[in-house]
């Protein structure tokens, strides 16, 4: 029987409104009563271990991590003082999946008023989220495309599923069991249960620089590109243990190279090139550059970007001499909207939205003031 209301650990009651989405483990509702929490419901009693970790979790109250997260803030119960369902957490509200935002197609249909410039802001706050989850002894483990959610026009940014992270805490060890083949590192791929393991910082920071390479390079993965031999290119987890990474320096010895529509790495500065080098090739095992490293190093990118004349979304690395963007879109790959037309497409929008508030005879619309399509994630 579906769970329409459930009890805090304090005895409040709460009733569920619509599922806002559906994961593996769980389905998230919104709250009848609250419109800035959300509820995760476990899809059956979770095991005494996760009830137990769900508590802990709750009862840690770290500002710098739950501006980062959507952190477990209360446990629910289907009776009071019964066993544990599920937990509240903030909403992520207009925030959505990063690859939402690094996918070309989805990102113009979308967000035409992104720029590549705010995906360089999206990598740098994904890094930052990071940083904040490793400076408290957390790790994120289960690190994928769907967990980082991101408000597309601040840029800003917030790790979901925090019931994954592993965590220590209170002379407790919870690990993460789960994990996505193309987010893991070579050195996890043959880990057959992760439950009997410690992960590590570094293991995320390998899934970090995956999203990083993926927002600033057009979306592609950095171990997806035209293979060179016949074993190579058929499996994402073999080509990722074998550290056949498309960009690397020797690539056509790992048998993997970027497709000739790629975004070419050229246009990021040689430091970023071998910061990717060193999380994806076999150095990383011992050490990837970390969160906070990525953080400093997207922060010196930021105000060395200029921006081309024909196009003012088109923005790139200064040292670049022309503007890598128009040269694609002149093969026929377009990445970005042109800002003239994101802003027609924009104003689009509002014109439906008056032309609707006509028909119902509604008194929302505020003139013909051009709204951002979405703002921020929710409050936290
Ligand atoms: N804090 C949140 N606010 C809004 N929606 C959320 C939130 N957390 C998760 N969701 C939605 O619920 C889905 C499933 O959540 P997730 O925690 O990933 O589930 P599972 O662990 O079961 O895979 C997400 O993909 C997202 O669409
Ligand atoms: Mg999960």
């Amino acid at each position: 029987m579906s769970v329409t209301r459930l009890f805090t650990s304090k005895g409040e009651e709460l009733s569920l409104g619509p599922i806002l989405g559906k994961g593996g483990e769980g389905s998230v509702h919104q709250i009848n009563e609250d419109s800035n929490r959300v509820a995760k419901v476990y899809h059956k009693i979770p095991d005494g271990d996760r009830q137990e970790k769900l508590r802990v979790m709750a009862s840690l109250g770290d500002a710098d991590v739950r501006k980062f997260v959507a952190w477990p803030v209360e446990t629910l119960h289907v009776s009071r003082g019964g066993p544990v369902r599920g937990f509240v957490m903030p909403t992520a509200g207009a925030c959505v999946p990063v690859h939402q935002l690094y996918n070309p197609g989805h990102r113009k249909q979308e967000q035409p008023q992104l720029s590549w410039k705010n995906l360089l802001v999206m990598a740098r706050n994904t890094a930052d989220a990071f940083a904040a989850v490793h400076q408290r002894g957390l790790v994120v483990g289960d690190v994928n495309e769907n967990s980082v959610m991101v408000a597309p026009n601040s840029g800003h940014v917030m790790l979901i599923d925090a019931d994954s992270f592993q965590v220590n805490a209170d002379g407790r060890f919870f690990p993460c069991l789960v994990g996505v083949p193309d987010f893991t590192p070579p050195e996890l791929h043959a880990v057959g249960d992760f439950g009997r393991m410690v992960r590590t910082a570094n293991h995320d920071n390998f899934g970090l620089a995956i999203l990083i390479f993926q927002l600033l390079l057009g979306g592609r993965h950095p171990f997806a590109g035209r293979p060179l031999r016949n074993d190579v290119g058929n499996d994402m987890s073999i080509d990722i243990s074998g550290f056949r990474f498309a960009d690397a320096l020797d690539n056509s010895n790992r048998g993997l190279v970027p497709p000739p529509t790629a975004v070419p790495m050229t246009i990021l500065p040689a430091i970023i090139h071998g910061m990717f080098t060193q999380a994806f090739t076999e150095p990383g095992i011992q050490r990837r550059p970390t969160a906070r490293e990525w953080v400093s190093a997207l922060d010196k990118l930021g105000p060395q970007t200029a921006v081309c004349h024909a196009n003012s979304h088109h923005a790139y690395p200064a040292h670049v001499r022309a503007c890598p963007w128009c040269s694609l879109d002149s093969s026929g790959i377009v990445h970005f909207v042109k800002a003239q037309v994101a802003a027609k497409a924009q104003a689009a929008r509002v014109t439906i939205a008056a032309l609707w508030a006509q028909i119902s005879g509604s008194s929302q619309y505020a003139g013909n003031r051009v709204q951002p399509i979405t703002s921020s994630c929710g409050r936290r």
